[in-house]
């Protein structure tokens, strides 16, 4: 079944920061969504996208300022339940023939109270298990408020801020709510998304296992008798992507798993037998250490390190791959928020594309086209997809590595001695970490070896070796990061464990900066 033939639901963006989280909901509930720029969702679109539903999005707009986003009028006229959340509550009203007005006094941003009113009953089960009397905690941002009711439109709920804070004109399916009830701060929010698409008729037909069949189909279809190749990296989206397409394929898919001499203790091992010995795919190991190595030697500035390893990488990549007959696909594990068009006020809409991509550049290079099976879904549906074709939770559980591996992790000159101890500090540091139960709680976890030796006294005898640093981060996508809130005692035997065990260093700190002002890795 190809995604035309699934129930559809288009979530049309205004440029709201949680777009995305409306989509999560929904897929939680087992619904197909998509989510559309408001300037891209023409007639012409919503006559080929044929929606069950409708959702407009929030954003950073005033409806009372000319020239603000307006979806297209059609999309009233076709006859299917719209759901307006915050700006698209507004905009729904002001197109509709309500009235929205300007701040004064009833901006509300951060948590609010919503108080139920009217006859909940008229609303077909849209607020069931939300708080029928009392209030409802929600979570609002806005500074301009619906002020007259459009035709058709009764008040179900008011806030403090918003007197119409929850409005629906049930006869049309129409549904709208100043606040946002796909942040986390409306904790019942979930449960009015679960309740409009079942309104709207929504069989729940978006399943992983259904995912899967019609990924495999689709390409094979693409494919054709044709030859893929894929870059792996051990990461969880490469590996999914390249067991779903061994799935569709079989062995006209060749991995290629390029081993940098940068990868940490065991690691190489790890994936390549995973791989080939229990899944039977067909793996190249490009064993280039020595290449890769020799060409960081001594290196320490950040942004060569990269260059160098993202150079290499693609030549070596391009090498293996040169060498098998017929390939014409590239394979990548591209998800669905590095596709999403976002919206932008500054001059239309704006694609926003993952800025460090390994392979980045290749496909032209080398007249190869891509197959990105994983481009519909989010980062956990990855992970769930991963979990229906059997791959071990450990490995889909992953904490993510970043390509130029541990070069970023050795802040300073590298050399071939200090990526060993780093390897086996690093070790010892994760094992710390899953002994005391603490690894799916962590985003990433991770030593650093520094560019300083320390003065210790270990026995009777003094000692001159190096410093490391312990990371740990709470993230949910790792563009903004806190650091992880280890107890005392689990930083006291980590770093007694790692003086023991790992000769070379002779001291331990912790890290504990968040992201911004810091990055994640420490290059
Ligand atoms: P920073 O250090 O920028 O990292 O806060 C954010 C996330 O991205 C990972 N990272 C990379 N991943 N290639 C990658 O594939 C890279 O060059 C790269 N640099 C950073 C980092 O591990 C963290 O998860």
């Amino acid at each position: 079944m190809d995604q035309s033939q699934h129930q559809r639901l288009l979530i049309v963006d205004f440029g709201s920061q949680v777009t995305q989280l409306i989509a999560r909901r929904l897929r939680e509930s087992n619904v197909y969504c998509e989510i559309h720029p408001f300037n891209l969702v023409t007639p012409e679109f919503l006559t080929e996208f044929r929606p069950r539903a409708v959702i407009l999005s929030g954003g950073p707009a005033s409806v009372p300022d000319a020239g603000s986003p307006r979806p297209p009028a059609e999309i009233f006229e076709l006859g299917v339940p719209v759901l307006g959340i915050c700006y698209g509550q507004q905009v729904m009203q002001q197109m509709l023939g309500g009235e929205v007005l300007r701040g004064e006094g009833t901006a509300e941003f951060g948590r609010a109270y919503v108080t139920p009113a009217g006859k909940l009953d008229l609303l077909e089960g849209w607020f069931d298990g939300l708080e029928s009397t009392g209030r409802e905690q929600v979570w609002m941002s806005h500074g301009d408020h619906v002020a007259k009711l459009a035709p058709g439109f009764e008040v179900f709920g008011t806030s403090p801020g918003a007197p119409f804070a929850i409005t629906a004109d049930p006869s049309r399916h129409f549904y709208a709510v100043q606040f946002h009830p796909e942040v986390h701060h409306t904790p019942k929010g979930a449960r009015l998304y679960e309740n409009f698409v079942r309104i709207a008729g929504f069989d729940g037909d978006w399943t992983m296992a259904g995912y899967r069949e019609q990924a495999v189909q689709a390409i094979r279809d693409q494919v054709g008798d044709a030859k893929v190749i894929c870059a792996l990296s051990g990461g969880v989206d490469s590996s999914v992507a390249a067991a779903l397409i061994h799935e569709a394929v079989g062995d006209q898919l060749t991995c290629v798993f390029v081993d940098h001499g940068l990868l940490r203790l065991n690691e190489a091992q790890e994936v390549v037998t995973m791989f080939r010995d229990h899944m039977n795919l067909h793996v190249i190991h490009a064993e280039e250490q020595e290449l890769f190595l020799s060409a960081l030697e001594g290196v320490s500035d950040p942004e060569t390190k990269r260059k160098t390893i993202g150079r290499l990488f693609i030549e070596v990549f391009q090498k293996y791959a040169d060498g098998i007959e017929g390939a014409r696909f590239l394979a990548q594990g591209t998800l669905y928020p590095d596709v999403i068009e976002s919206v932008s006020f500054s001059g239309g809409p704006s694609v926003t594309i993952k800025s460090h991509h390994n392979v980045g550049g290749l496909p032209e290079k080398m007249g190869l086209k891509l197959v990105e099976p994983l481009r519909e879904l989010f980062k956990d549906e990855v992970r769930a997809l991963g979990k229906e074709l059997s791959l071990p939770p450990s490995f889909i559980g992953r904490h993510p590595f970043p390509g130029p591996g541990l070069a970023i992790r050795c802040p300073g000159e590298i050399t071939r001695a200090k990526l060993d101890i780093l390897r086996k500090a690093d070790a010892v540091y994760i094992d710390q970490i899953r002994r005391h139960g603490l690894y799916d709680d962590i985003w990433q976890a991770f030593c650093a070896i520094l560019p300083v030796r320390t003065v210790g006294v270990m026995g009777d005898g003094r000692t001159y070796d190096y410093a490391c640093a312990l990371r740990a981060v709470t993230s949910v996508d790792g563009m903004t990061a806190d650091f992880y809130p280890f107890s005392h005692e689990f930083l006291g035997e980590t770093a007694t464990r790692i003086i023991n065990e790992v000769p070379g260093i002779n001291r331990v700190t912790y890290d504990i900066t968040s992201k911004p002002p810091g990055t994640i890795e420490w290059e």
